[in-house]
């Protein structure tokens, strides 16, 4: 089966075999570590695709469980780009203003204040090993860098970057922050919404939005890298978002096989070869320790 890759954030849900769950999930926990390792280990390109839940244990709330960002106020629709697109210097005046969204206020404080955990080290070490090749994650908050890690695609771009709509160049938040600081109230609003030094275009946050497309290159490193797998870890994530869930679909189409690490169900787990039950800063360092990593 063939399954068309979605170039546009979007919501949406799998329904893999149902068979899978309750199979895999009378596996004790030692031996799905133990036969995950073995996988890892006879499969000659893996990867990961990472997400929230990897950060839950860095203080980072994740979006959709207990305690998730769109739980209180609800998830963004998906016309959020097209209506970013409609009136941006309004969306901006709205970003800037950290009364206008206290939800979001609050997701973008714990990012900022936020460390890579065990399982963003465990994951690095990984890494450097070169059991892991890639890990595509759709976090904004780059705690995969400060962990070490440096094969990472940001398939939702990086809360820590702006992006231009029009040339995709990319530019460090603190520059659009500083300059917007230098400058009172009411001069700020003539600066918004900030503009492209390269092309002229209009500036956004490099984290995309429902409706917007994933940016070309970024996609394109992502479809590579599932081309080239054949073991895919899922991390932390409900897998719900396309296109990203999309990808361990695609590895799974090739023959590929998925390694779920997740304390619950999602609708991936019927699709998993392996599911591994838990935190992930116990579980991934307890795949690392199998896999003879100290
Ligand atoms: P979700 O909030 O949808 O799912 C988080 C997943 O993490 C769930 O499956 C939880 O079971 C799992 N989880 C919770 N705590 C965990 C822990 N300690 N260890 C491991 N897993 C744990 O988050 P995502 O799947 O990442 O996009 O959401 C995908 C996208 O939806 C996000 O990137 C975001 C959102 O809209 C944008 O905003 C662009």
């Amino acid at each position: 089966m063939r399954i068309p890759i979605p170039t546009e954030l979007t919501k949406g849900q799998y329904l893999g075999n149902e068979e899978y769950i309750p199979k895999l999930m009378n596996i004790p926990y030692e031996e799905s570590i133990e036969s995950a390792s073995n996988t890892i280990l006879s499969a000659s390109y893996v990867i990961a695709l990472v997400g929230a839940g990897l950060s839950a244990e860095s203080g980072i709330p994740t979006f959709r469980g207990k305690g998730g960002l769109w739980m209180k106020n609800g998830e963004p629709g998906p016309n959020q780009y097209k209506t970013f697109l409609k009136d941006p210097k309004s969306w901006w005046i709205n970003n800037i203003n950290e009364k206008f969204d206290p939800e979001r206020t609050k997701f973008r404080k714990a990012i900022d204040n936020s460390k890579p955990n065990k399982g963003h080290r465990a994951l690095s070490k990984m890494e450097f090993v070169g059991i892991l090749k890639h890990q595509i994650t759709q976090n904004v908050d780059g705690l995969h860098y400060i962990a070490g890690s440096r094969n990472v695609t940001e398939i939702h771009g990086s809360r820590h970057q702006m992006r231009c709509i029009d040339c995709e160049t990319r530019i460090p938040r603190q520059n659009i922050e500083m300059l917007l600081e230098k400058h009172p109230s009411s001069e700020k609003i003539k600066l918004l919404p900030p503009t492209c030094n390269e092309c002229g275009g209009i500036i956004k946050p490099d984290t995309v939005m429902f409706g917007e497309s994933i940016p070309n290159s970024v996609l394109e490193e992502c479809m590579n890298q599932a081309s080239k797998s054949d073991c895919i870890l899922v991390i932390g994530t409900s897998a719900t978002v396309y296109p990203a869930a999309s990808i361990p679909q695609k590895i799974k189409n090739n023959g590929g096989k998925i390694i779920e690490l997740n304390p619950s169900t999602t609708s991936l787990s019927k699709m998993a070869d392996i599911i591994i039950r838990g935190q992930t800063s116990h579980t991934i360092p307890d795949l690392t320790q199998k896999l003879g990593l100290q």
